[in-house]
């Protein structure tokens, strides 16, 4: 990674982004108010505050990450016996503080529990169970959350519980004390000292908990959270436990509530408008004239605006709202290409005297999806280079820390893409961050499709939460719904949108549809999606001409790295751009399709990474991952990463497979091997062991390929721009594994107990080149200021273990995923493998990157 992008990096995990509230409820983990009047109500707003941490900023707002320290044991969804008399004798709810459950009394005694750290995802380190009674002819309906034991078979590891202490000073007195979930899979309970503080249903937004009438001050108290994982919210590998962050705010009673800045900025004429709006609660019990104090910071810390409103009177317990428009001249323009943020720094004062501040990112950009241009930003047309992806990564599951979300994110941009649907849920704040400073358009999405009043607050999250967020480009009201073409699923979606429109009337609605397309939900939302059916949108484009639209999901090209035979018995498809289900297509046919019309928006590749459970096309044992990835679960890229790379990205582009090693793979038909390069050059010329195969002009969205004989030696692609030879690729038959070569992006990590090094482990022959073969099982030794948390292959047929001191390479390669301690030193990182000669990677932990 270049300096600059390293301290881009590093900037964009320790600023944080966009704002910051706290609610007026108390005790309440979701707004007290059901419905679509209520939400509509700033004094009921909820979103998660996201001021950045550890910065001092002024008034009494103060925010700590409450990650360390966590004990956890399972509970039992079954046997209140084994679940800490939780609902032992129906009395769950009976006494204030008392009878909730043991394990959520201040005095339960968990040193028996384990101690851990957040983000926890209790699933990914559970083995792999196969269904008893696999269907026969049909898909194993358990292959698609991947086969951890989790759910209604399951009851002893279903149930989560986590407890932590929290010395609150006597200071605190008066103060607002809320804790703040980024997110829980699923269904949890929040105690504190006994007492029930909150629940949440939802295992994808984040919610938060007032706790400031039941600790206990100068004192210890006890948080405990059970956590309920029995039942799934989708298709797909969902983890379970606490699995992002957890804060503590503590705020002036007179405060911004959460969600409770709204800064909507535009390009005009020149300058940089921003509408601002403010809502202003006051908790206390007394009237206050509040004085709010706006200004508009640079990246650089220039405020380029300000503005002090008049005074304003807060009843005790009421909240209010004010606005105010801003205005600033020759604003650089947020793109992915030019993440410039802004800081709006909103400080509400009484007497001159600060009590509440908060500070809210933005960028300055106008977006716009239309029918005839395709989707525009900052009025000019920009195609959407797109991919969807789950929260789920080899060696961690969902529990991703954020230094990893950005590694992905990075790996994610050097494809050339520009745009991330987060498919099919809200996705953590810290990932939302970092498409907002490094560079992402996002399509948000809620996980329900649904007008109930659970549903319709976890959208009213979503959209407190992102709305301030220059990365967000759309709303996602659902995904492939079976109710979406009828009218039924047009009331729901009617419904959903309404709300959109009164909280973010700035952004359009869509749906990812897979049929139906002018129908039911597609003539309600603003942009209608496609998955899949490329061939569709000619037609539809025809019938509709005004309606803009996208591939929301496009390609589902299944391939398996480094893989290039079929495979039925392991379940491994080929790394060819050739296979894919019934409904989707290669990545060549969809793009070729999509780049030529400019009035389609984009699209966003079905996946980014290969992800954890829905193993098409085998859908059964021992298949347990999807191969559905660019890259694979690791984040080692798949040939058709390169077919992207030379397609969305303009440096020459030259990549030849597969790799020259046929002699101990299963026999070849007549010994011919189909050799492809991907390539944005004009010509390539294939060399067989120094024998030309001929020269081949690159079809503008395509490949080339050859059917060669193999002979052990080596292959030799040589790419051609305006007839001159710009970029040759060997592949060369290796010797025999000989040796372990380990790589890493930084030499150094944050001593902040949260940052990760992503290590690419390497099996080399004695000449140092990679095994494209090997299956070398490797072991690792971490010492120092660090551990391993992590580690994976890529294999979607791989049972072992992603918690483990030890992985078998895949094709080649795996990966070893180590996290820095929160004292600075030297992490070491020893791997070894009987028969290999080991290697030894170190990296510095240092208090603060140089
Ligand atoms: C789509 C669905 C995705 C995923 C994909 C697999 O229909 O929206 O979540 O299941 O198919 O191809």
């Amino acid at each position: 990674m270049s300096e600059l992008s390293r301290r881009e990096l590093l900037r964009a995990l320790m600023a944080g982004g966009v704002a910051v509230t706290v609610p007026a409820g108390r005790a309440a983990a979701t707004p007290s108010a059901a419905g679509d009047a209520a939400v509509a109500q700033a004094s009921s707003a909820l979103a998660l505050p996201r001021a950045p941490a550890g910065r001092p900023t002024p008034g009494a707002r103060q925010r700590d990450r409450l990650d360390a320290d966590w004990r956890f044991a399972f509970g039992h969804a079954d046997d209140p016996a084994r679940d800490f008399n939780f609902g032992t004798y129906q009395r769950t709810y009976a006494k204030a503080g008392k009878d909730t459950a043991d394990a959520a009394l201040i005095a339960y005694d968990d040193a028996g529990w384990r101690a851990l750290s957040l983000p926890h995802d209790w699933a990914v380190e559970l083995p792999f169970v196969p269904n008893p009674h696999p269907p026969a002819d049909v898909d194993d309906p358990a292959a698609a959350h991947g086969y951890r034991p989790v759910g209604r078979d399951h009851p002893e590891t279903s149930i989560g519980w986590y407890r932590r202490e929290l010395n609150i000073p006597a200071s605190d007195a008066g103060r607002r004390l809320v804790l703040e979930f980024d997110g829980v899979f699923r269904d949890c309970i929040v105690f504190c000292n006994g007492h029930i503080v909150g629940t949440n249903a939802s295992g994808y937004i984040g919610f938060e908990v007032d706790i400031t009438d039941v600790v206990d001050y100068g004192a210890r108290n006890v948080i405990a959270v059970r956590v309920d994982a029995t039942l799934g919210e989708g298709w797909f590998y969902e983890g379970a436990g606490v699995y992002r962050h957890v804060w503590l705010r503590r705020t002036d009673p007179l405060h911004v509530p959460a969600g409770g800045i709204v800064v909507r900025a535009t390009p005009r004429a020149g300058q940089a408008a921003c509408a601002v709006e403010a809502t202003l609660h006051n908790a206390g019990d007394q009237a206050e004239a509040c004085v709010l104090v706006l200004q508009v910071l640079a990246d650089d810390g220039r405020v380029v605006a300000k503005a002090q409103l008049p005074a304003t009177q807060v009843a005790p317990g009421d909240a209010t709202t004010v606005q105010h428009a801003l205005a600033f001249d020759a604003p650089q323009l947020w793109s992915p290409e030019t993440p410039v943020l802004y800081r709006l720094l909103a400080e509400l004062r009484v007497d001159g005297v600060a009590r509440d501040a908060v500070q809210v990112a933005f960028g300055v950009r106008s977006i716009a999806f239309d029918a005839q241009r395709g989707f525009l930003l900052n009025g000019a047309p920009y195609k959407l280079k797109g991919t969807c992806s789950h929260q789920d990564h080899a060696g961690v599951g969902t529990a991703i820390p954020d230094a990893l979300h950005a590694w992905r994110l990075q790996q994610l941009k050097a494809l050339g893409c520009n745009a991330w649907r987060m498919a099919h849920n809200p996705a953590s704040p810290a990932l939302m961050d970092l498409c907002d400073r490094l560079g992402m358009l996002v399509i948000a999405e809620t996980r329900r499709m649904s007008s109930d009043p659970e549903a319709m607050r976890e959208l009213q999250r979503l959209l407190l939460r992102d709305r301030n967020r220059p990365s967000v480009i759309a709303w996602s009201l659902g995904n492939e719904e079976p109710q979406m073409v009828t009218a039924r699923g047009a009331r729901i979606v009617g419904t959903m949108q309404a709300l959109v429109r009164r909280l973010d009337p700035t952004r359009p609605t869509t749906f990812a549809m897979d049929k139906g397309f002018g129908e039911g939900v597609g003539q309600v939302v603003d942009v209608v999606g496609f998955n899949y059916r490329t061939n569709q949108m000619d037609a539809f484009h025809a019938r509709e001409p005004q309606r803009p639209v996208y591939g929301s999901e496009t390609a589902s090209t299944v391939s398996v790295r480094g893989n290039y035979f079929v495979d039925d018995a392991r379940g491994y498809t080929r790394a060819y751009d050739v296979d894919h289900p019934w409904w989707a297509s290669t990545s060549e046919s969809w793009w070729a399709f999509v780049a030529e019309r400019p009035w389609i928006a984009g699209g966003f590749v079905w996946t980014g990474f290969d992800y954890r459970g829905e193993p098409t096309p085998y859908n059964r044992w021992p298949n347990v991952a999807s191969q559905f990835g660019v890259l694979d679960s690791c984040g080692f890229p798949k040939d058709n990463a390169w077919y992207y790379r030379a397609q969305w990205t303009q440096a020459p582009v030259l990549h030849l497979f597969p790799h020259w090693n046929w002699d101990a793979l299963p026999a070849l038909a007549n010994r011919m091997v189909d050799v492809w390069v991907h390539s944005n050059l004009d010509e390539v010329e294939l060399w067989v062991n120094g024998v030309s195969q001929g020269r081949r002009r690159v079809p503008r969205y395509g490949h080339v390929e050859w059917r060669v004989r193999y002979a052990p030696g080596a292959i030799e692609a040589r790419g051609y721009r305006g007839g001159e030879q710009v970029l040759v690729q060997r592949r060369e038959t290796t010797g025999a594994p000989a040796a372990i070569a380990l790589r890493c992006e930084r030499a150094s990590l944050l001593a902040d107990g949260q940052d990760v090094g992503m290590i690419e482990v390497a099996i080399v022959d004695a000449q140092g080149r990679q095994v494209p073969t090997a299956a070398d099982e490797v072991r690792f030794q971490v010492s120092g200021a660090g551990a391993l948390i992590g580690v994976g292959n890529g294999d979607p047929a791989s049972h072992e273990a992603d918690k483990a001191d030890r992985r078998r390479a895949f094709n080649g390669l795996c990966q070893a995923i180590v996290q820095s301690a929160r004292a600075p030193g030297r992490l070491r990182l020893q791997a070894s493998a009987p028969g290999l000669r080991g290697a030894t990677l170190e990296l510095e932990v240092l208090d603060a990157l140089a």
